[in-house]
């Protein structure tokens, strides 16, 4: 993984005056469309990546659902799980309310989790759903709470309405692929007595990937991919295998919000999910520049 083209702002007005360029981008597209075909893949589109991305949310939002729409349009499989946390802490804000976290998770009562919910399905996801279905009549939203997509469980006691998955029946989320729709997952996850839980995205992309057997996992994150060092640039790891996310997690290396994410690639290749990526996804078409040509970006994560 040598170049990352990803960051070449000319990169379209290049296309655009060379058309033999174009040609050969197209071709070298060729195999990888010829591979994903009716393959799933998992895309975990991060609230920060949706706000942080060039030209203000607006932009990386139609940016990134032109992309989902196009790996649709060549016959791959996308399900999208999105996060939120900037956004509910907007909300919680607006309110007046105090966020808290430990060890990453935000500490949630009945009232922040009615916030969390409200941002999660009510807005964010509404947001995600709409900008695909400026292409067509794609996607589709679903709450971990809808045909028992997610049951959960309570995290621990001093996190209150902070969940973990204890299941995921995959069902409602394959009978949509297979009608050729897009499903768009809120996670919020509910328990045997419909008690309902936040719970961090990343867990239940990783979750969702494996269940449905996902050919790859994809984190669209706010930095380029997982460091060595979290605030040095120059030691992003561009490949590792399940075992090197282990220690670095249990070295402190992956603090934070890239915690769930390398542990969420290391559980899910070691299932059986051929590969999983931590990209920056306010580049724009990260997802495509991965998917689609030579040249990988961020960090690529295998068995
Ligand atoms: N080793 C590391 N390498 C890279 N980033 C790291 C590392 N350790 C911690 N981080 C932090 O993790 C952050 C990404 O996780 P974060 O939870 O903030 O975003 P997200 O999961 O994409 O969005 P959301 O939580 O809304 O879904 C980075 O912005 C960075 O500050
Ligand atoms: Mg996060």
């Amino acid at each position: 993984v040598a170049t990352t083209p990803s960051g070449d702002p000319t990169a379209t007005g290049r296309l655009a005056t060379d058309p033999q360029a174009t040609a050969a981008l197209l071709v070298e597209a060729l195999p990888y469309i010829r591979r994903f075909r009716d393959k799933v893949v998992v895309v975990k589109y991060g609230g920060n990546a949706l706000s942080d991305g060039a030209g203000g949310e607006g932009r990386a939002l139609a940016s990134f659902a032109e992309d989902v729409v196009l790996l649709r349009s060549v016959g791959v499989l996308p399900v999208v799980v999105h996060g939120g946390g900037p956004q509910i802490g907007d909300l919680m804000r607006r309110l007046g309310k105090e966020s808290e976290f430990r060890d990453g998770l935000r500490v949630t009562d009945a009232e922040t989790l009615d916030i969390a919910r409200m941002v999660l399905v009510g807005k964010v996801n509404r947001d995600i759903v709409s900008a695909i279905n400026v292409h067509g009549p794609l996607a589709v939203g679903l709450s971990g709470e809808d045909a028992n997509l997610i049951t959960a469980a309570a995290h621990s006691v001093e996190l209150g309405y902070v969940g973990s998955v204890s299941e995921i029946d995959p069902t409602i989320v394959v009978r949509l692929v297979a009608e050729g729709l897009i499903p768009v997952l809120a996670t919020i996850g509910a328990d045997e007595a419909g008690q309902a839980y936040n719970i961090n995205a990343d867990t239940v992309a990783g979750a969702v990937a494996v269940a449905l057997g996902a050919e790859k996992l994809v984190f669209l994150t706010d930095t380029e991919g997982l460091r060595a060092d979290p605030a040095d640039p120059s030691t992003l790891i561009r490949q590792a295998g399940a075992a090197d996310l282990d220690a670095l997690v249990a070295a402190g290396a992956a603090s934070g919000g890239m915690a769930p994410k390398a542990e969420a690639c290391a559980d899910a290749v070691r299932a059986g999910v051929d590969r999983a990526h931590i990209l920056d996804g306010r580049v724009p078409h990260a997802l495509l520049l991965e998917l689609f040509t030579d040249g990988g970006v961020g960090t690529m994560v295998v068995r």
